[in-house]
């Protein structure tokens, strides 16, 4: 299985945001998380399209954006225009879900799901074939440098096990409230994909990015050894 640890851009320095995704790129990062919020969907307002396209320009990371706005099927084509590589939408804000899958599958981007924490995970058990990712939110959505949410770990398990079961590669994706100390329950439970704000845009962000690698690393030694 491959692990991304993926920072999210919400908590970056924007004073210095290109300077940033520099030290991301150079030292072991793949992807990018985009959290996009409408003061809608969610309570708060974060940033739109001609921030992601202006960053386009000059990043090569994984554009993985994390619509949080309700009924995206109205943005798809913009997101993708802005540069997104994968565009997730919470299985909440949709009226038609697959319609919105299948929106963003005609662009050729990858397709992830997301769901908040008090969803049932099974829910969204059908949607699985006709999707590269789902996104376990182990936070209400809305906000960075919240604590996670220990009830979410099952959801995880209970993901993994469906996806093997099925012999799929779905992607497990998790976000909020993961640092040192909750990291372990995550990939134990089976997510590969980290996303992680308030933990790795520190003041000395190389250092912090190569810690969060290396924790995760030995997570992921820890896991081959049972
Ligand atoms: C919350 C966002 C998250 C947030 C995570 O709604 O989706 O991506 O930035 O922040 P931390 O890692 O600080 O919980
Ligand atoms: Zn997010």
């Amino acid at each position: 299985m491959k692990y991304e640890l993926c920072p999210s851009m919400l908590a970056c320095n924007f004073n210095k945001i290109g300077e940033q995704l520099r030290v991301l790129s150079e030292n072991g990062i793949n992807w990018l998380h985009i959290d996009v919020m409408d003061g809608n969907f969610v309570p708060s307002i974060s940033f739109g399209q001609p921030l992601i396209a202006s960053i386009r320009k000059e990043s090569n990371l994984f554009f993985d954006t994390h619509l949080m706005i309700v009924e995206p099927i109205r943005y798809i084509e913009d997101f993708v225009k802005a540069g997104s590589d994968s565009i997730t939408i919470h299985y909440e804000a949709c009226k038609d879900v697959k319609k919105c899958i299948e929106k963003i599958k005609s662009h050729n981007v990858k397709v992830g799901i997301s769901v908040k924490p008090n969803t049932k995970i099974e829910e969204i058990y059908e949607l699985l074939p006709s999707i590269d990712m789902v996104l376990i939110m182990t936070v209400e959505p809305g906000f960075g440098g919240q604590s996670y949410i220990d009830s979410c770990t099952e959801k995880i398990y209970k993901l993994r096990k469906e996806i093997d079961k099925r012999k799929l590669n779905t992607i497990i994706q998790v976000d909020g409230g993961i640092n040192q100390l909750t990291i372990n329950k995550v990939i134990e439970a089976g997510a590969s994909h980290i996303v992680a704000g308030s933990w790795i845009f520190k003041e000395n962000l190389k250092d912090s990015v190569l810690n969060g690698i290396s924790e995760m690393n030995k997570c992921i030694d820890l896991l081959k050894e049972k």
